[in-house]
């Protein structure tokens, strides 16, 4: 026997990092300002949010939840199940099944919740998850608590998708192809079109994790299915409103029988309250804002454009990211905590990821950029990484480009 706790009490790696003065987490804002935050009483760019359209801080967005308040009160007090169930929440389903082209679509407390639950109520004993390597830690949880097993396939690479499939779907009875739309980390867009294919040709449902698509990918930001504009469609959609729908809550999206399945037979739905009134208008006011202001989508992919080209001329390795999510390798785990503490320093807030988000020895700067971000800020950025790069011996140091080069193609395939 030992005591329950002796692991807490030896846990030494977090408390190392603090002490070495550069622990990067748990940074307390002091207010935020759309894409600039204040901490520790000063103003720092945020380059390392998901409010990819910023419309935190719309005003017709902010009057919406502020009305909800007044009609609803500030939460719901219970699962939608029973007592928590508001007109708000189901005129979000309509509306965003309708935005998504979906039949149908169940709204969660979060986006977490929807992968766990969606993938925990679906997959039974005898049925099989194949999952992408770099999936989120939402999904990975949805494996882990369903009863099917899970065989996982080499990130984003459909052949090695085609080598598993070939090798054991046979042994399974129901099967679904699991990936994130637009990966959290390295920020590319899944093969989406021949995951489609080799779904119909192995007789396995399709998945999507729109999480970082929404409002970001397709024309409208409808997400990674509208992106590619094809025939080809996922069978489900789940989705989180954490990031460009500026609140809180998530969503599966897909045939109406299967949520009305979903909707009585998942626990992380019916066990857990509902996603409070104000998130609820917040997001239906998203939901119009998207359709009705193109700009912010413009805008986004001004910026982002802007800073991969800005980067990679710098000489940083971005991989392979496509999108507003731009991740700078850097290495080992300590210069990815020493480097965000420069960038902190400087006035950019940002966020390492390390072990065991990432192969060791591949630690990252995850970047990500918004709408409302405006030049003066990202070319203040641009500066400060072209300070910082020299200073950490990435930029004119051909050797250590090319050390980099090799990691990210052995780890990311990029
Ligand atoms: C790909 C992906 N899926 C799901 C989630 C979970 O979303 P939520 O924040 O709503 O729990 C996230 C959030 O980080 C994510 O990046």
């Amino acid at each position: 026997m030992s005591d329950l706790f002796n692991k807490c009490r030896e846990y030494q790696d977090a408390k190392r990092v603090q002490a070495a003065g550069i622990y990067p987490y748990f940074r307390p804002i002091e207010s935020t300002l759309g894409s600039s935050v204040v901490t520790h009483g000063k103003r720092r760019v945020m380059i390392g949010s998901n409010n990819y359209l910023g419309l935190t801080h719309h005003p017709q967005v902010q009057a919406a939840a502020k009305a909800a308040i007044d009609q609803f009160g500030t939460g719901c007090t219970g699962s939608r199940f029973l007592n928590g169930n508001l007109v708000l929440h189901e005129e979000l389903e309509k509306e965003l099944a309708r935005f998504l082209k979906k039949e149908a679509c169940l709204v969660f407390s979060t986006g977490f919740l929807s992968n766990q639950g969606a993938l925990s109520t679906l997959v039974g004993r005898n049925d099989v998850i194949y999952s992408d390597r770099e999936n989120h830690a939402s999904i990975i949880e949805g494996t882990q608590v369903a009863l099917g097993d899970t065989v996982k396939f080499r990130h984003n690479d459909m052949s090695d998708l085609e080598r598993v499939l070939n090798h054991t779907r046979e042994k399974y009875e129901g099967a679904v192809i699991v990936a994130d739309g637009v990966f959290s980390m390295s920020g590319d867009i899944f093969d989406f079109e021949k995951a489609a294919t080799l779904s119909k040709k192995y007789d396995c449902k399709l998945y999507v994790d729109d999480a970082h698509a929404l409002g970001v990918l397709g024309p409208q930001g409808q997400g990674t299915e509208f992106y590619f504009g094809s025939a080809a469609k996922a069978d489900l959609i789940v989705g989180t409103f954490s990031k460009s729908f500026a609140s809180i809550g998530g969503f599966v999206a897909g045939e109406a029988e299967v949520l009305h399945y979903i909707k009585h037979k998942c626990r992380p739905f019916i066990f857990s309250a509902a996603m409070p009134p104000a998130a609820a208008a917040t997001v239906l006011e998203c939901l119009r804002i998207v359709q009705q202001e193109p700009q912010h989508l413009e805008n986004l992919w001004k910026n982002a454009r802007k800073m991969k080209q800005g980067l990679t001329e710098l000489g940083y390795n971005t991989l392979k990211s496509q999108t507003p999510i731009i991740p700078l390798l850097l290495g080992d785990d300590l210069a990815a905590f020493s480097f965000t503490q420069r960038l902190y320093e400087e006035g950019v807030f940002a966020t390492p990821v390390v072990r065991p988000a990432v192969p060791e020895g591949c630690a990252l700067i995850r970047t990500s950029y918004m709408a409302s971000h405006q030049d003066q800020d990202l070319d203040y950025v641009l500066n400060v990484f072209e300070k910082l790069g020299k200073e950490f011996g990435i930029i004119g140091n051909v050797g250590r480009q090319t050390e980099l080069a090799a990691l990210a193609h052995v780890h990311f395939g990029a």
